[in-house]
């Protein structure tokens, strides 16, 4: 899995037993180097020679799956024969499922070739083409590991934050909510050269700027749009972000203080909307377990406390830890895809009916 952050790859071996419950055998994690983070984040947007710039992303991103693969084998002493499937997401570069399409960039015949072991990959595309969302793709996982007998909401903080409303006797719901870490990263980086504000400390440091706040939530309409939804970096990018700076009289780069302020205010604009949404969607939820690497901005996980005022913590108190929960989550997809599981479900994603998702590259 490597997700919109742009920070590099979790990878995960599991075994799943006849239900689909899993054991994770080891886990892997490789970053990506500044320039393929720059070129996968300037591939994002249209640029020069972009087709030919894409397909050689895509081989040096599969040469790091296949690392992430190689080391999540060592470390559980796996020969590849005992590996049914590798599940490999691919790098998200347009999402644009209300034009009828959603692009990952990925290699899988070529990661079937280094690694000599089948790979399933492109979850997105069916749900599209069924005139779905194409995402999120991880309630019907998070249902069968996190359901209970209560109304339970597991968020994931990437560089988009999504929900899944877990229910007991009922279909999952799910949804991304808007920014989690993205815009904060971008504008960490931009600011202090760190590609994000270790533990939230750096923001932690600002003060809101409520006038700047109000207009971040009340000037962009996708917040408020009722499920089902999906977003990326088409929509919050540094362009969606400076254009409302402006508005404000924020320049880019401005003195330190300020930039703290803004931070600050990013950080809010994530518990907000996630808070919003949560309060809408699962009025009866009284526990939220958080995953990906937002849980570690402390900032950011007491502002999500004190909106909900009950329960907001890490999967590691359900036993699976967070950075393991999206690399998991794809591995049962390749599962799902290979017990012929349909997982794609239309009041998650929209679409006209129940998807089996993925296709397979042999080994
Ligand atoms: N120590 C930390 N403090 C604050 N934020 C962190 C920390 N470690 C990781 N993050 C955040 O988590 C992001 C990566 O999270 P991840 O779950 O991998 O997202 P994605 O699925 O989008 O790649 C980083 O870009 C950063 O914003
Ligand atoms: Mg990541």
């Amino acid at each position: 899995m490597s997700g919109t952050s742009l920070d590099g790859i979790d990878a995960v071996l599991a075994r799943f037993d006849a239900n689909g419950h899993p054991t994770i055998l080891s886990r892997a994690s490789v970053s990506f180097t500044p320039s393929l983070k720059e070129e996968l984040l300037a591939l994002n947007t249209s640029g020069h020679d972009e087709l030919a710039r894409a397909a050689k992303a895509s081989n040096t991103l599969v040469d790091l799956y296949a690392q992430a693969v190689e080391q999540a084998l060592t470390q559980a002493s796996l020969a590849r024969e005992e590996v049914m499937a590798i599940g490999a997401h691919g790098q998200t570069v347009r999402h644009c499922p209300q034009d009828g399409y959603t692009l990952q960039l990925n290699a899988p015949a070529r990661l079937a070739e280094l690694t000599g072991i089948n790979v399933i990959a492109d979850f997105r595309s069916r749900d599209v083409a069924a005139g779905g969302q194409g995402a999120p793709l991880v309630p019907m996982f998070h249902a069968g590991v996190f359901a209970t007998s209560h109304t339970r909401v597991v968020l994931n903080l990437g560089g988009i934050a999504n929900i899944t409303i877990l229910r007991p006797q009922a279909e999952p719901l799910g949804f991304d909510t808007g920014p989690a870490n993205a815009l904060m990263d971008l504008w960490c980086q931009l600011h202090t050269g760190d590609p994000y504000d270790a533990n939230g400390l750096w923001g932690a440091g600002g003060t809101i700027d409520q006038g700047l706040l109000d207009l971040l939530l009340q000037g962009e309409p996708w917040f408020a749009s009722p499920p089902p939804k999906s977003t990326g970096r088409d929509l919050f990018n540094q362009a969606w972000l400076e254009h409302r700076l402006k508005q404000c009289n924020i320049g880019i780069p401005d003195h330190a203080r300020r930039a703290q302020d803004v931070q600050a205010t990013l950080r809010s604009l994530t518990a907000q909307t996630i808070a919003n949404a949560i309060r809408t969607y699962a009025h009866d939820a009284r526990e939220v377990f958080v995953c990906g690497g937002g849980v570690r901005n402390e900032a950011l996980m007491a502002d999500l406390r004190d909106l909900l005022g009950y329960a907001v913590e890490p999967t590691d108190k359900l036993g699976i830890g967070t950075q393991d929960v999206e690399a998991l989550a794809f591995a049962w997809l390749a599962w799902a895809h290979q017990q012929r599981m349909a997982v794609s479900r239309p009041a998650v994603t929209g679409a006209r009916g129940n998807r089996i998702l993925g296709a397979c590259w042999p080994a």
